[in-house]
């Protein structure tokens, strides 16, 4: 497509990721003045009035509560997805049948069956599709990788990462899609587990084999009141804290822990890898910062803390160090390397095959809970691989 014609944006579901999608594309034209005029035309919503609340605050032309009626729309380019996970699969396969291209929230999907499905779909419909594992954005995680993938540090032997968050452990959060298998695939391990996933294959390479163990902390959770005004509280059926162990098929180790019931913790997600002379590590708390061990010196032997400007990404937006990229940040840099993709006909990452890969593991995870041992990640699947 041409430079100066205008993409049409369709946003199915506007709850707290679907705003920050529209904030990413009404923002994308100011990170990169190289794209074309970016038009928010049709946001949907689970009803008429959430849908025209959205689209007044977010500033869509139309709205409509039934999805359909945006990937099926000739003004509609772009569909993003940042509804309930069961809702991931159907959307975007009917919007890269329409020749939508499709940029979904992670996880992709409920589980890598579908995944995988979602990926053959865009595939063959030719479109540009993109999951959006945001953190890989974050130039302290794009310099990471580029220290590891240089072999600064070495061959890369073990990986940790934890992601953990406290919100859910409270136990009056009430009931919501988060915690019901059906809709959301898994329950941490869909949340958050999938960026941690994610940030391991980005930065070591293909967990090979896992085993995991989860556990669910607050297993009951409120609804609503009856007509007598008591809570009624329905059971939860996805884990609300997992620990894996993985052997990647490099040879590293990683170690994973992941849990929306840790004390104090708001969105630590935090990695270490150790490769054989060096080691990197990072704290989304503080994304600015990459604490770097290179054993150059053995008078300052230790970590230190580089601050990240545009010595090291391209993605620091005002060109001097120290200034601070936010989560914000790293949706509109999603959205503009989609958007480029679109305008250029060319694939971009992390697209629906990360997607399917990372889900992959989080399957694999879930079944060694349920058997116990080691489990195999995609058995077999070099078939498969083909669209
Ligand atoms: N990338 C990230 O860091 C990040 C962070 C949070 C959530 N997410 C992902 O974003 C997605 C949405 O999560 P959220 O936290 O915004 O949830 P949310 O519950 O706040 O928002 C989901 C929205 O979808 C709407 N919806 C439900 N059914 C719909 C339908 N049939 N048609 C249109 N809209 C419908 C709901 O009304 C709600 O407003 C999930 O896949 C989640 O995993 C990603």
């Amino acid at each position: 497509m041409s430079r100066r014609e205008s993409l049409g944006v369709g946003l199915v579901g506007a709850g707290a990721m679907g705003r920050v999608h529209a904030m990413a594309y009404a923002a994308a034209r100011a990170y990169d003045p190289e794209l074309p005029p970016v038009r928010l035309k049709v946001v949907a919503e689970a009803s008429t009035a959430g849908a025209r609340a959205a689209a007044d605050r977010l500033g869509f032309e139309r709205w409509t509560a039934d999805w359909q009626l945006v990937v099926s729309d000739p003004e509609v380019s772009v569909v993003s997805v940042a509804a309930p996970n069961d809702l991931h699969a159907p959307v975007a396969v009917a919007a890269a049948g329409a020749g939508k291209h499709v940029l979904c929230e992670k996880p992709l999907a409920t589980c890598a069956v579908e995944a995988q499905a979602m990926w053959r779909a865009a595939e063959a419909a030719g479109v540009v599709h993109m999951v959006n594992f945001n953190y890989r954005q974050l130039p302290a995680v794009q310099f990471a990788r580029s220290l590891l993938h240089t072999g600064r540090v070495g061959r890369v032997r073990h990986f940790r990462g934890t992601y953990l968050q406290d919100w859910g452990n409270d136990p009056e959060v009430p009931y919501s899609w988060k915690f019901q298998a059906r809709r959301s695939g898994a329950g941490v391990l869909a949340g958050i587990g999938s960026h941690l996933v994610d940030l391991a294959r980005y930065l070591v390479g293909e967990p090979a084999q896992v085993v995991g163990t989860t556990r669910v902390w607050v297993p009951q959770r409120p609804v609503a009141r009856d007509a007598q005004g008591s809570m009624r509280s329905v059971d939860v059926d996805v884990e609300d804290a997992a620990c894996l162990l993985l052997r990647f098929a490099g040879g590293a180790l990683g170690v994973l822990e992941v849990s929306r019931c840790a004390p104090g913790r708001k969105n630590h997600l935090a990695f270490e890898v150790h490769g054989e002379s060096g080691s990197v590590c990072f704290d989304a708390e503080r994304p600015n910062e990459l604490g770097v061990y290179l054993p150059d010196d053995p008078q300052v032997d230790g970590f230190r803390r580089v601050l990240l400007g545009p010595a090291h990404s391209r993605r620091i937006p005002l060109a001097f160090a120290g200034i601070p990229v936010g989560f914000l940040d790293t949706v509109a840099f999603q959205v503009c390397d989609f958007l480029r993709a679109v305008v250029r006909g060319e694939p971009t990452s992390p697209d629906f095959h990360d997607g399917w890969r990372v889900q992959a593991v989080l399957d694999a995870a879930l079944e060694s809970d349920r058997r116990g041992g080691w489990v195999e990640v995609v058995p077999g699947t070099q078939a498969a691989e083909e669209p």
